[in-house]
C-alpha cells in the first residue's frame, strides 16, 4: 500500500442469540454479526503517532510507544490504545495514522462496539506494517483485541465479542466453544428474523461483571470446570447464591447446545422458548438483568410473531435480542 493511500475498514457489531456469561468459563455462545459497523478511515504517515478523530467524541493522539500507548486516559481512546500497545508488544512494526472513526453501533449498547473498533484498530494496524508475514489467524487476532480491552477497561471480558466478529457471517450465527475455540456456522434459516431492540444504556455492568467473573472462580475452585459441570454437581454448592450463579452457567450451556438443534430442525418454538428461558436464567440466577430490561422481553412476547427475547450481552441495560417469526 502506497504511504498517501487511503485505507477503510469497516467491522460489524455483533449480538447474541443464546449463551451469555458463559464463555469466560470455557462454556458455549451463539452470537450473529449484525448490520452496524464501525468504521476507520485514514491515510498512514511517517509520524510516531496515531491522530484519530471520533464523529462524536472529540480528538486523541496516541503515541507508538507501548507504555505511553496505554497511558492514554481519554475514555474511547483507550480501546485503540490497548490493541496498538499490545502490537507493539508482539514486535509488530505499527505505522503511524490519520484518521476519523464512526459508528452506527449504540456505544455501550451491549453490541460489541468496543469490540468491533478494537478489530477494526487492528485490522488498520496490520495493513500499516507492510510486512507481508504479519500472520495472526482468527483467534490470535481475537485474543489480542480480547487481551487490549482487558487491559484498556480493567474487564475481565471472555473470547466471545471479539472471535464472534472476526469469525462471524451475515445470515449465519457462531457457535464457539470457548474452551476449545472451536467455531460452527449454524445456519439462520428464513422462516425467522433475528433482530434487536435497544432499551436503555449500561450502568454498573463493569464492576458486576467482574464480580461475576469472580464468583465462577470460585465456584469452579469447588466443583472444578464449570464448562464440564453437571446439574448435579451445582446441588452440591452450599451456598445459595454460587448455586444460582453455578445453574446459570451450567443450563445456559445446554440451552445453546438445544437452541442450535432446535434451529438446524426448523423447531423455531422451541428456539424461542429456549431464548425467553435464558433471559429468565440471567434475571433470576445470574442477576444481570435490571426491571427495565425484564419489562421490555414481557412486553415483547406479547407480540403475535415473537417466538423469544432476551438481553444480550454483558446485561445491566443495553439490548435485547428478539427471535421473530419472518
Ligand atoms: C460481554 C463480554 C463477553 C461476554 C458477555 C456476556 O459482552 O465482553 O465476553 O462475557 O458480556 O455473555
Amino acid at each position: 500500500m502506497r504511504a498517501d493511500e487511503q485505507i477503510v475498514v469497516r467491522v460489524p457489531g455483533r449480538v447474541n442469540l443464546i449463551g451469555d456469561h458463559t464463555d469466560y468459563t470455557g462454556g458455549l455462545v451463539l452470537p450473529t454479526v449484525v448490520d452496524s459497523y464501525t468504521t476507520i478511515t485514514g491515510r498512514f504517515t511517517d509520524r510516531n503517532e496515531w491522530h484519530l478523530v471520533s464523529e462524536t467524541h472529540g480528538e486523541v493522539t496516541i503515541p507508538l510507544d507501548q507504555a505511553r500507548a496505554l497511558a492514554i486516559d481519554v475514555d474511547w481512546a483507550r480501546y485503540p490504545a490497548g490493541v496498538i500497545s499490545e502490537m507493539l508488544r508482539i514486535g509488530l512494526a505499527v505505522r503511524g495514522f490519520d484518521g476519523t472513526v464512526a459508528t452506527s453501533l449504540p456505544i455501550g449498547g451491549g453490541l460489541s462496539s468496543s469490540a468491533a473498533f478494537e478489530i477494526a484498530t487492528a485490522r488498520v494496524a496490520i495493513a500499516s506494517t507492510r510486512a507481508a508475514d504479519v500472520v495472526l489467524d482468527d483467534l490470535e487476532l481475537a485474543q489480542l483485541c480480547q487481551r487490549a480491552e482487558n487491559v484498556a477497561t480493567g474487564v475481565p471480558c471472555g473470547i466471545m465479542d471479539q472471535l464472534s466478529i472476526v469469525s462471524g457471517q451475515r445470515g449465519w450465527a457462531t457457535m464457539i466453544d470457548c474452551s476449545t475455540f472451536d467455531v460452527t456456522l449454524v445456519p439462520i434459516p428464513d422462516e425467522v428474523r433475528v433482530e434487536h431492540r435497544f432499551i436503555a444504556q449500561r450502568a454498573l455492568a463493569e464492576s458486576e461483571y467482574g464480580e461475576r467473573v469472580a464468583q465462577c472462580r470460585a465456584i469452579e475452585e469447588m466443583i472444578g470446570p464449570l464448562h464440564q459441570a453437571t446439574e448435579h454437581d451445582v446441588e452440591r454448592i452450599e451456598s445459595e447464591l454460587l448455586r444460582r450463579r453455578a445453574r446459570h452457567v451450567v443450563t445456559e450451556n445446554g440451552r445453546v447446545r438445544a437452541f442450535a438443534v432446535a434451529l438446524s430442525d426448523h423447531r423455531f418454538d422451541e428456539a424461542g422458548r429456549l431464548m425467553t428461558e435464558s433471559h429468565h436464567s440471567l434475571s433470576r440466577d445470574y442477576a444481570t438483568s435490571t426491571p427495565v430490561m425484564d419489562a421490555a422481553v414481557e412486553s415483547l412476547l406479547c407480540e403475535p410473531d415473537v417466538l423469544g427475547a432476551r438481553m444480550t450481552g454483558g446485561g445491566f441495560g443495553g439490548c435485547v435480542v428478539i427471535l421473530r417469526r419472518a
